[in-house]
């Protein structure tokens, strides 16, 4: 497998793959202040939800670095401000959530130490989630491989692979690990407008692995579903409410509408950084709205007439009645979900 370094830390500077330029050009972006991070992840540089909580991880690591020299007070009051404007970059990925509380408590049970010792033990914690990221994606892709057939057919959505992790990918993982196992598998990517992650991005991870696909304009996916061209849905999502109600990519909730109609299994793929245990349902997900020109322009060129109105969702909530399981580093949890959830905490 061709290794994808999504996010690397190395001297005081975190370099992201530019996702917004891929494929057509491969450039990296460099961050060299928890500000850099901030917009890195607002404009999507880098996205999808386990990339975006390691990466706001590192921006805790760049602010402490900044704030090196304050006093101990001033250095936990400009985190504190740092940790709220990374927290607000974007409000649907939990991990995004995740991460930053996770740092917040780490600083709160390391106060009384020194501001250097503090920093070294933040960037540890960065270090760590990196990592274990990865290693979580691989455990979720040999569970997943298990309900994938010798040939199978998969359609995916978005772009759920190593560059929206920390490396390897959660639905894509899956796929990566049926290919890699010497399954016969053909993918169908949709393409997954306005940002068309699954053309640009899922198109440039299959073809850099060789895995057999084809891209799809998203409206096919009901022909294919419907003539029986579809074995399995692998979907990878931003946050899970305890009932499984699963907030994804716009567009997931009619492909599961669709699975349901006709009887196409449909899987979640996610790390369990991506269950929120603090909210009983889907209703209590906030939805990102995103600017028009996502659906106004494609690559700076305008291709809908000046004074439209735009609606621009960037994620749907698929109710759990619509999902056959949820793969997760732990297990694959099947319904009832609540009470099957509550065991992976
Ligand atoms: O807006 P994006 O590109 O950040 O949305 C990404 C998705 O919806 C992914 O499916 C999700 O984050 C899971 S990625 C492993």
């Amino acid at each position: 497998m061709k290794e994808i370094k999504t996010i690397e830390f190395k001297e005081d500077i975190l370099y992201l793959i530019d996702q917004r330029k891929l494929p057509l050009s491969y450039e990296i972006f460099e961050c060299r202040t928890y500000r850099d991070v901030d917009f890195a992840i607002t404009d999507m540089v880098v996205r999808g939800a386990p990339a975006i909580g390691a990466t706001a991880a590192y921006g805790v690591v760049l602010a402490a670095r900044e704030f090196l020299k304050e006093d101990k007070e001033k250095f936990l009051a400009n985190m504190k401000e740092a940790m709220e404007l990374l927290n607000r970059s974007r409000p649907t990925a939990v991990n995004l959530m995740w991460a930053i509380k996770k740092m917040k408590d780490l600083i709160e049970e390391n106060k009384d130490l020194p501001v250097n010792e503090i920093y070294k033990k933040i960037k540890e914690e960065a270090d760590t989630i990196l990592k274990e990221d990865i290693e979580t994606n691989k455990k979720m892709a040999k569970y997943g491989n298990q309900i994938v057939g010798k040939k199978a057919t998969i359609l995916t959505h978005c772009n759920t692979g190593a560059l929206a992790t920390a490396g390897f990918g959660t639905a894509l993982g899956v796929v990566r690990e049926a290919f890699y196992s010497g399954k016969d598998i053909l993918v169908y990517a949709d393409e997954t407008r306005p940002r068309l992650q699954g053309g640009r991005l899922t198109a440039w991870e299959l073809v850099q692995e060789g895995i057999p696909s084809k891209l799809i304009a998203d409206s096919v996916a009901a022909t294919l579903i419907r003539d029986g061209k579809i074995d399995l849905i692998l979907v990878g999502a931003d946050r899970i409410a305890l009932n499984g109600d699963t907030a994804n990519k716009i567009g997931t909730f009619m492909l599961s509408v669709l699975a349901k109609e006709y009887i196409v299994p449909f899987y979640i793929v996610a790390p369990t950084t991506t269950i929120d245990f603090d909210i009983e349902t889907g209703k209590e997900i906030e939805i990102e709205e995103r600017g028009s020109e996502e659906v106004t322009h494609i690559e700076n060129i305008r291709i809908a007439p000046e004074g439209i109105d735009v609606y621009n969702p960037a994620f749907d909530v698929t109710p759990n009645e619509n999902i056959t399981g949820i793969i997760t580093e732990k297990g694959i949890v099947k319904p009832p979900f609540k009470e099957n959830i509550l065991k992976l905490k």
